[in-house]
């Protein structure tokens, strides 16, 4: 499956990928499963505590997800350093889309032409400290473009609002060059936030925290997209 502008076609709304970091680990199935239909994509943090201060998911997960959730839409995060060491690994278990940082690749064009070439749609991330800029030269090549709205590392982090400059100007550069990205953001996504988020041009919305600290997931969810959908390409 690939993703990009087309596959939103005639869908009124934004995307909602629930971010399994914040789901109970030893529960992960049945966190899924209880969203039933309220998230379009499931999104799977997978950190190294080196490029990030923290560990989580490996390829395993990757693997028994896409076993058990054979049709879900699986949108892997890497926040690992070097990003070229790891791809393999993971297009092996054939996630829709595997984004990488700019921040973490030292030939981040190799980088995504592997991906590509694998078959995989290849995303790109930045952090919050990271210009749009650093991404231009490659913007051609990818399905994704992720903005980080928090620092990367951990879940339940205070929303980042300088961020949003960032995606009204890929949204700018996506027109002028007449591209086909997504773009994601990923931190501190609420259902107050995501209004903001998706005024600004926002075609995914990444929610963990949000999602799975609620007491009833499936309704969380449900504000979010509520929110969102309000906002949406208005
Ligand atoms: C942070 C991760 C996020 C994280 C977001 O490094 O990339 O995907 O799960 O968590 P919340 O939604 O709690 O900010
Ligand atoms: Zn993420």
């Amino acid at each position: 499956m690939t993703v990009s502008m087309l596959d939103l076609k005639g869908n009124r709304n934004a995307l909602l990928a629930a971010s399994i970091l914040s789901a109970d680990p030893l529960a992960i199935r049945s966190s899924i499963a209880s969203l039933c239909c309220e998230a379009d994509w499931i999104h799977v943090d997978v950190m190294d505590g080196h490029f990030v201060p923290n560990l989580s998911y490996g390829p395993m997960t990757v693997k028994a997800l896409r076993r058990d959730f054979e049709d879900a839409f699986i949108d892997v995060h890497l926040m690992v350093e070097p990003a070229a060491d790891f791809l393999e690994m993971f297009i092996a278990f054939r996630p829709d889309v595997l984004t990488v940082h700019v921040e973490a690749a030292r030939n981040i064009h190799r980088t995504l032409q592997v991906i590509r070439e694998a078959g995989v749609t290849p995303g790109i991330a930045i952090n919050p400290g990271t210009p749009v800029s650093a991404v231009e030269p490659v913007l051609h090549m990818v399905g994704l473009v992720l903005v980080m709205t928090v620092n990367p590392g951990f879940g339940g982090q205070k929303f980042l609002p300088e961020t949003m400059y960032k995606i009204k100007s890929l949204v700018r550069s996506r027109a002028v060059h007449s591209l086909d990205f997504l773009i994601e953001s990923d931190g501190g996504v609420n259902s107050e936030t995501a209004r903001i988020i998706v005024s600004s041009g926002c075609d995914v919305l990444v929610a963990g925290s949000a999602i799975f600290d609620h007491c009833d997931p499936a309704e969380a969810a449900r504000g979010i997209k509520r929110s969102s959908n309000a906002e949406w390409r208005t």
